[in-house]
């Protein structure tokens, strides 16, 4: 559907994407993630044509999209502030993207409120788009730009604005939307969970590249890198020594850890960097007082309690380092919350293990 070969932009000096190259399929919900400054926004904006790019190509349903201005490419985009207009009603403001279609009133009216039912706002055409609340007139500019019918849905942050809960509701919303009309959404997210979430594939990015593309249970599971690995959830890295790799097997040592084997699948292709192990904090357990585990063990201090009300983070030094690893305990009926200061075996398992090289 879309296609970036080896797209650069520059403004003036500042080299804001590097080379990317990524393809977009029909119909998914992608999500572009990053931290602010890495040129989500900017890619978006060579989507929709708001944006001229330095080198490279960009592609929608195979066609080079160089010389398509942006007011007659299949895309239209919601953004970041909900822009609609105050002083207008519902109805209005959502028939605005059909000023310049010939269709009559009455097809057009019809047209209105098909898109405001698609939203959930069916019957509030009449209503002053000022006595909305976030959540609604962030809806009244999704039908909006839904109306015309695009093939391509661009929504640049578009729930940053609201508070948890409505961004929430409104994530289930989006995704049921999508479902339902069947277009191409391209989410462009700071927020990992939101992410995680709502994405079919994910393009993690960081100072105008891609670091990975993937679907999210790939980029948990398997980052590609430790900034992956990092941005997305928690991990913890442990240096490590690398005693042999043979027939697809990898074996390691760290301290606290000992010697563990991997599959080549729990190694990402190799960067030049310092090799370290990563876990992540549910994939490490407390052994309780009294319980006792198949599992390998480490031993350690707790240095750090931080309890979330369904879950406990614990950060625990690794005996005899200055390591620091956080896992995540639920609150079950029957387990305490440990005191910082406990001495505490904690459970890992090899299999956990990413390795990063
Ligand atoms: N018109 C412009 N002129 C010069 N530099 C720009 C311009 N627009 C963006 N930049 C720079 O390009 C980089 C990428 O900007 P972009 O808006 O794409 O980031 P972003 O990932 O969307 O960030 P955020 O999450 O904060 O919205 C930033 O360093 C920004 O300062
Ligand atoms: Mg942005």
């Amino acid at each position: 559907m879309i296609e970036f070969r080896d797209v650069h932009k520059y403004y003036g000096d500042y080299h804001a994407l590097r080379g990317i190259t990524a393809t977009i399929r029909a119909g998914e919900f992608f999500s572009l993630l990053g931290p602010s400054g890495c040129g989500k926004t900017t890619l978006l904006r060579t989507i929709a044509g708001f944006e001229d790019i330095s080198s490279g190509v960009v592609l929608i349903d195979g066609k080079d999209m160089a010389r398509v201005a942006a007011n007659v490419r299949p895309t239209n985009m919601v953004f970041q502030s909900y822009a609609i207009f105050p002083h207008m009603s519902v109805a209005e403001n959502v028939a605005f993207g059909l000023r310049r279609d010939p269709r009559s009133r009455a097809e057009k009216a019809a047209a209105v409120e098909e898109a405001l039912e698609m939203v959930g706002l069916k019957g509030y055409g009449g209503r002053a788009a000022h006595a909305l609340s976030g959540g609604q007139r962030q809806r009244v500019a999704l039908a909006r730009a839904l109306i015309l019918k695009p093939k391509v849905l661009l929504l640049d942050e578009p729930l940053s604005a609201l508070d948890k809960k409505m961004r929430e509701h409104m994530q289930v919303e989006l995704i049921k939307l999508q479902r339902q009309v069947g277009i191409t959404f391209i989410l462009v997210t700071h927020d990992q969970e939101e992410a995680l979430v709502m994405s079919d594939r994910i393009a993690v990015m960081f100072e105008g590249q891609i670091a990975q593309l993937a679907d999210p249970e790939t980029l948990y599971r398997r980052p590609a890198t430790r900034q992956v690995a990092d941005f997305i959830g928690t991990m913890n890295f442990i240096p490590a020594r690398i005693l042999d790799e043979t027939g697809g097997r990898i074996e390691i040592e760290a301290p606290g850890l000992g010697r563990a084997t991997l599959s080549a699948d729990q190694a990402p292709p190799a960067r030049g960097d310092a090799p370290a192990v990563g876990l992540r904090p549910e994939t490490l357990t407390l052994v309780y007082p009294g319980q006792s585990t198949e599992e390998r063990t480490f031993p350690g201090h707790i240095d750090e309690v931080i309890y979330f009300g369904d879950m406990t983070y614990y950060d625990v030094i690794l005996e005899g380092t200055e390591i620091e690893m956080r896992l995540s305990m639920r609150n079950v009926p029957g387990r305490p919350v440990l005191d910082v200061g406990t001495k505490v075996d904690v459970a890992w398992s090899p299999e956990a293990l990413v390795l990063f090289r």
